[in-house]
């Protein structure tokens, strides 16, 4: 019989390596930083598990992993799809409220970092500057995911781009509107169609597009289109996209930007302008009335729920390609022209 230390040892070596010996640590901050290459495996990967757990298929690759997840922010969809994606890969997650570690006021980003390093083996973070997530990135000896800054959200990204291929195939020749605020998901849709080559047109009231460093990524874009008005963007779109007109953060705002904002609510009449086969979508939480009408959101043409299914699958892939990236490695060659 080994004696317990030889017993545990024996287990530590059943276990894939941990992050800590990962020969190049990898964050999930934006998607910018990916190859076409890697987001097209992501969506692979993510695409199997979700067919895989269809079919009653266990995979639990990162059995014995912690995942910390600190919000300062509220969350339905992040924090339940994180923690139930940890669960169904056979890892663990804790949630830290906003209340319980005060990032940058109790601690500073660079010894939460430090610490939660020497326990678990990922973190995501939502969080309001993204300066705190790179520097929470930067500090720590583990992966760290963006789970929504006031610059950009690549989780729900990585979800609505799965989501369009299961509706449409290939990424590359569809026409994307997105009607709203220039704020992080539009910055998110600018770098997703600056990866996977999609027409893109945004459009938002005055005073309210996305800052220069955005503007002139969609400037460059093929087919990228910045207006004021809703209609030239959504004329012969595929996808509809829109979100809150009051982001977390800006609650005080909320009166001045209803005003600012009316013209660009997503509606029957603007859905018109569309391709009669477009899809509708939106990330949510959704202001009913608002940025988008009850008829809208609940009627044939919306995908709003299948977006907030996939973000379960689509952050299962991205924990296992930042823990275990050899199984991505496994699906064979990458393909970014199927992007
Ligand atoms: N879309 C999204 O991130 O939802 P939550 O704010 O509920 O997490
Ligand atoms: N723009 C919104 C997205 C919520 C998922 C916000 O930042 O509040």
């Amino acid at each position: 019989m080994p004696d317990v230390a030889q017993a545990t040892q024996n287990q530590r070596e059943a276990l894939p390596a941990r992050a800590g010996t990962l020969a190049r640590k990898r964050d999930f901050l934006d998607l910018g930083a990916l190859s076409a290459g890697e987001l097209d495996g992501l969506l692979r990967l993510a695409a199997r598990l979700k067919a895989e757990l269809k079919s009653g298929l266990e995979h639990p690759y990162l059995r014995g992993r912690t995942l910390a997840m600190i919000f300062q922010k509220p969350s339905l969809r992040t924090r339940i799809t994180f923690e139930t994606g940890m669960a169904q890969l056979g890892g663990h997650a804790i949630y830290l409220a906003p209340q319980d570690i005060g990032i940058g006021e109790r601690e500073s980003a660079k010894d939460v970092a430090r610490n939660l390093s020497r326990w678990v083996d990922l973190i995501m973070i939502r969080t309001f500057a993204h300066a705190t997530c790179i520097e929470l990135a930067r500090e720590a000896a583990v992966p760290v995911i963006n789970g929504l800054t006031d610059l950009l959200h690549p989780c729900q990204l990585l979800a609505d781009l799965l989501t369009l291929r299961e509706r449409f195939g290939a990424l590359h020749d569809l026409k994307v509107a997105f009607v709203g605020d220039g704020f992080n998901l539009a910055n998110s849709w600018i770098e997703a169609a600056a990866i996977a080559r999609f027409e893109l047109r945004l459009a938002c009231p005055a005073g309210y597009e996305p800052g220069k460093e955005f503007r002139n990524r969609l400037r460059d874009l093929r087919g990228g289109l910045l207006t004021h008005d809703p209609i030239a963007a959504v004329r012969d779109a595929d996808v509809v996209y829109t979100d809150t007109w009051t982001s977390m953060g800006q609650e005080r705002e909320a009166a001045r930007r209803r005003r600012d904002f009316k013209e660009f609510q997503v509606n029957r009449v603007l859905m018109k302008h569309a391709r009669p086969e477009a899809i509708v979508m939106h990330c949510l939480p959704a202001h009913r009335g608002e940025e988008i009408t009850d008829e809208v959101i609940d009627g044939p043409q919306s995908v709003v729920l299948d977006q907030a299914e996939n973000r379960l699958h689509a952050q299962k892939a991205v924990m296992v390609w930042l823990l275990r990236p050899e199984i991505l490695a496994h699906q064979g060659p990458v393909a970014s022209d199927n992007l």
